[in-house]
């Protein structure tokens, strides 16, 4: 199945009420805690293993989108107008395409581009939204989550705040692969942002997924290990138990960088600075202090620890930007 056939078969749910003029919506970036690493069908972006995520708040992705009048997309992107021939726009534009109108898509990101820190999460939840009001589909959050999903695996799950988990789903069409808000919460959790570097990643986390599906020897270990950290997860929330959070949590993404530096070419995100951020934490934690991190498609580290703490991590790192 195509996108096109995908997004025709969903909208046959759709409502179809008058159309508004310009509308303006915001979806929330989000840290996976159990990661999404690898795709059972590239076309529809449908994962090999479920994933569970924390949303960022107000960090995430504002858009306001309204009809171009001459059957092409627009892009603006942070108050500047993105060039037709950009990767950026091509993407964008791809997705956009799929709903056969023209668009012009002014958006704004309150987190760094390209750095690992899920803002294509939150662009394309954002986008989904937009689209929904604009052309009153009126359609539920999951079958959104389900259109959200094929600009981006992780927009599945930035459609909601908290804890959410993106079921993997089983069928070949991917009508059952869609995000599942979780009732769990953990007050006490604060995720800090530690960014060394926010240039654009070297190698995107599309391109990356599929070398490492191919080619690296753990990845068949990978569905096994993800499905196991998901229950050790959704336990740790039940039972609100922060160490088993971030213990889980900084395991599998270790284990998702392992799947990666065995690929072939092997492929790191970590510069030296993320790699004594590491060691940093380790250190902390051998002392009593409850720390830990998680890392996406990109240096930057997100360090995952309990609000009584805060004074103490601000202090070992400064910089740490609080969610
Ligand atoms: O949504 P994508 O295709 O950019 O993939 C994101 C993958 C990770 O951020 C590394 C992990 C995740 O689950 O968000």
């Amino acid at each position: 199945m195509h996108k096109g056939e995908f997004v025709d078969y969903i909208l046959q749910k759709s409502q179809k009420k008058p159309l508004l003029e310009s509308v303006e919506v915001f979806a929330p970036a989000n840290i996976a805690l159990v990661k999404y690493w690898g795709k059972r069908n590239v076309e529809l972006n449908l994962p090999t293993a479920s994933s569970l995520s924390i949303s960022l708040g107000d960090r995430g992705t504002k858009t306001r989108l309204s009809f171009s009048g001459d059957k092409k997309n627009h892009l603006i992107f942070n108050g500047e107008k993105i060039d037709r021939n950009t990767p950026f726009f091509c993407r964008v534009d791809a997705f956009f395409s799929l709903f056969k109108k023209g668009f012009q898509i002014e958006t704004t990101n309150t987190i760094p581009t390209g750095a690992g820190l899920a803002s294509s999460a939150s662009a394309f939840a954002s986008f989904t939204l937009a689209l929904d009001q604009l052309l009153g589909w009126h359609l539920d959050k999951s079958d959104l989550s389900k259109i959200a999903r094929l600009g981006s695996g992780s927009a599945t799950r930035s459609l909601w705040d908290g804890f959410v988990k993106w079921e993997k789903g089983v069928r070949e069409d991917g009508m059952d692969s869609y995000g599942v808000p979780l009732k769990n919460s953990l007050d006490e959790l604060v995720v800090g942002l530690l960014i060394f570097d926010q240039e654009q990643k070297s190698i995107s986390s599309r391109e990356a997924m599929e070398i490492t599906k191919n080619s690296s020897p753990l990845y068949s270990l990978w569905p096994d290990i993800t499905e196991k950290a998901l229950i050790k997860m959704q336990e740790a929330l039940d039972l609100q138990n922060f160490d088993q959070l971030g213990q889980i949590a900084e395991k599998h993404a270790l284990i998702m960088h392992s799947t990666m530096l065995t690929a072939d070419p092997s492929i790191c995100y970590s510069s030296p600075k993320t790699i004594e951020a590491m060691q940093k934490v380790w250190e902390l934690r051998k002392k009593g202090l409850p720390l830990y991190f998680t890392q996406d498609a990109g240096p930057n580290l997100k360090l995952l620890f309990q609000k009584k703490n805060l004074g103490v991590v601000q202090q070992y790192f400064l910089g740490l930007s609080v969610i």
